[in-house]
């Protein structure tokens, strides 16, 4: 699986966990309290307790189950039951790489993360779930009007929308269902964000609605 797009780094705060997925790979995709973030298999080494139930501890995620301790490389640092003892290096997660760039978190479950080229100085927009096919998501882009205006696809996953551009990324979960992370330009005010992420929502109606129709 390539790189994905996973949401924006602004949605996830320090010490705060989230379930994701990459190309049918669950994981655990949660930030430390220096800020750092990581995305695991979301499957404690212990008893296969889903670690998107646990918490930051520090540095550390905890596993929700006994509390073992998981560290920034993945290995166990620390077992409640036994306070004494140094845990074995073999008791490890899967790691995965996770790049930030343009406010987005990007993860590949095979080698390095590389982030999408953005094609134009911006911000982040929002993150949504949507019911529907990569084609139906771009003809709903394509056919939601904003402010009165046809918007105008530019490249593949690039709209314009009025005076503002908006670039869509994808991260597919399944046959018919969606990762979007939308990221608008640089320089779009408040008020330009909120009016587009109202548009956001008429798409991913529209995108859902045909979707039952078909
Ligand atoms: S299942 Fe995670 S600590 Fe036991």
């Amino acid at each position: 699986m390539q790189t994905a797009p996973l949401g924006l780094l602004r949605d996830l705060d320090p010490k705060r966990v989230m379930r994701a997925q990459v190309g049918g790979q669950d994981l655990v995709v949660w930030r430390a309290s220096n800020g750092d973030v990581s995305a695991w298999d979301n499957r404690c080494p212990h008893r296969g307790m889903a670690l998107s139930h646990g918490f930051v501890r520090g540095n550390d995620l905890a596993c929700l189950y006994h509390g073992w301790h998981y560290g920034s490389t993945g290995a166990c640092s620390y077992i409640p039951a036994h306070p004494d003892l140094d845990p074995p290096e073999t008791i490890k997660t899967a790691v995965f790489s996770v790049a930030i760039a343009d406010g987005v978190i990007w993860v590949s479950t095979k080698g390095v993360a590389q982030p999408a080229p953005v094609p134009m100085a911006s911000q982040p927009l929002r993150c949504f779930h949507v019911q529907a096919r990569s084609d139906g998501l771009a003809h709903a882009c394509r056919t939601v009007a904003f402010e009165g205006g046809a918007p105008e696809q530019i490249e593949p996953g690039l709209y314009r929308l009025g005076a503002r551009r908006v670039f869509v990324l994808e991260n597919p979960l399944d046959e018919d269902r969606i990762q979007v992370t939308a990221l608008v330009d640089a320089d779009a005010t408040p008020n330009d964000c909120a009016a587009l992420s109202r548009w956001c929502d008429a798409v991913r109606r529209l995108a859902q609605t045909e979707k039952v129709a078909a």
